[in-house]
């Protein structure tokens, strides 16, 4: 495996403590190589060093013991070049040496503006063989020409199923649990529709800022980081027909016919579907942070979102009528990450309290399925409150370590198995609907509505909500 951006944040924080924790489980072959590439100049050591440091500070202290370490650290390498050189390509081409023949995997952990110039290079450097499989990370471009751009670079020298595009949502084990709970389980069924279902909320909220993304944030925001892609992968799993076999272009298939149905959100209609928000100077934990105009490497005067709420709708047969409203931001009050089937109420009232059902599907920090229904509380006379039935996952399976998303995802690319991964159509079918609302935003000066660090987000956005008589669920 050789990971281009090999010494950046994802590549330490994540690849590399996945990837040992597989190694540790005895999942990868005895001769499986990680090549780190970078243009730091590093020998093997350093990076060994530099690796052992950050998965050391990333796996949990049980699970980092020196044995294993050592073992893992045999697997690694380091090749330091510039991936905009062809020549630098020739040189490690030298430095590999003949194709073993069992594939390579190429993890480009890179910007996406690197992606063409990585594909046409190996390609020169005839480093793209048939067994080859090329990973790349979120955001596939910027825009959906720039999505188109990319894919097109990548497809000629890539068939489409050598090439997984990442979203390491889909490697959550609640987000899988999603798919078991709606096609493994007959009782949802009959009414997972518009006719039983109010309305649909999904919600990434996070603590976090913008760390030391700034660069890279500032051109992106909030819809383009989270919005195309996470909580549409999120959306897609809880509108999609149930596919006809689980493999990879069953699921996708029906991923698509949900994206294609996403009513387009363009000129006016942001005004009323969408709220952007921004955070302003305010407490986190009781910590002062500052304002994101102020972080590293955000401009100023920037108007970038760092929160977005929006309204959408699915025109189709299921879920006429059924808003789907989709939130995220950063340095909100807590971090979580939930999916909430709002029901309709019962069509007659028989009694004085009662709240319609709720599914509630936790994602992080606690992986958690729950369903409000009403019960009478004890007592003389008939109050109802309501009473949540409770599947924790995490104390179901207890005796089990829970795996991280990146686990999971980079052994579907090892075991080349790209059901969790987006296609091509997928990822430009969900640039299509998003690229109307920034050109909205951007057409109808639609700055940002600063919201205090530590909030639960700009005013704005229960607005969105508050007309219907429905509510954010907080
Ligand atoms: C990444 C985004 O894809 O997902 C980040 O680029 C965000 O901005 C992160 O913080 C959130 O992931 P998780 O798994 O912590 O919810």
């Amino acid at each position: 495996m050789l990971v281009f951006g090999g010494t950046g944040d994802l590549a330490l924080h994540k690849l590399l403590p996945a990837l040992y924790h597989l190694h540790r489980e005895g999942r990868l072959h005895p001769q499986m190589r990680i090549l780190a590439l970078a243009r730091n100049t590093l020998d093997r050591d350093g990076f060994r060093a530099l690796a052992e440091r950050r998965c050391r500070a990333q796996v949990a202290r049980a699970d980092f013991t020196a044995e294993a370490w050592r073992g893992f650290s045999e697997r690694l390498d380091y090749f330091a070049m510039d991936v905009s050189q062809s020549a630098d390509f020739g040189r490690l081409a030298r430095y590999l040496g003949p194709d073993p023949g069992c594939g390579r995997v190429y993890y480009l952990a890179t910007a996406p503006d690197l992606f063409e110039d990585i594909a046409a290079h190996l390609s020169i450097a005839r480093m793209a063989t048939p067994q080859s499989r090329i990973v790349l990370e979120k955001p596939i471009g910027h825009s959906l020409d720039s999505a188109r751009a990319i894919n097109a670079a990548i497809g000629k020298v890539f068939d489409e199923s050598q090439v997984f595009r990442i979203d390491h949502y889909l490697g959550k084990e609640t987000v899988q649990n999603l798919m078991a709970l709606r096609f493994a389980n007959g009782l949802f069924e009959p009414i997972w529709r518009a006719g039983h279902v109010d309305h649909v909320q999904i919600s990434v909220c996070e603590t976090l800022g913008v760390e030391n993304r700034g660069a890279y944030y500032d051109r992106s925001g909030a819809m383009r980081d989270m919005v195309q892609n996470h909580l549409l992968q999120l959306l897609c799993l809880v509108a999609m027909e149930a596919p006809v076999r689980f493999d990879a272009e069953a699921v996708r298939n029906e991923k698509v016919k949900i994206l294609e149905a996403l009513k387009p959100v363009s000129g006016q209609d942001v005004r009323d579907k969408t709220v952007r928000g921004q955070y302003s100077a305010g407490k986190i934990g009781g910590q002062e942070v500052p304002a994101y105009y102020f972080e590293k490497n955000v401009d100023n005067d920037s108007d970038t979102e760092t929160f977005v709420a929006v309204q959408a709708e699915i025109d189709n047969w299921r879920w006429a009528g059924v808003p789907f409203y989709l939130r995220t931001g950063k340095r909100l009050a807590r971090k979580y990450s939930e999916i909430v089937i709002q029901f309709k109420p019962v069509p007659h009232r028989l009694f004085a309290d009662g709240e319609a059902n709720r599914l509630l599907i936790r994602l992080q920090p606690e992986e958690r399925i729950s369903l409000q229904l009403m019960a009478k509380s004890p007592g003389k006379g008939m109050n109802l409150e309501p009473v949540e039935l409770d599947l924790n996952l995490a104390k179901a399976f207890s005796h089990q370590r829970r795996w991280d998303a990146y686990e999971r995802l980079l052994l579907d690319v090892i075991e080349g198995d790209s059901t969790l991964f987006m296609r091509r159509d997928e990822v430009e079918a969900a640039w299509r609907w998003v690229d109307p609302i920034l050109e909205g935003w951007h057409e109808h000066y639609q700055s940002p509505r600063p919201y205090p660090a530590g909030s639960t987000g700009p005013e704005q956005a229960h607005s969105l909500l508050e007309p219907h008589g429905r509510a954010w669920h907080d």
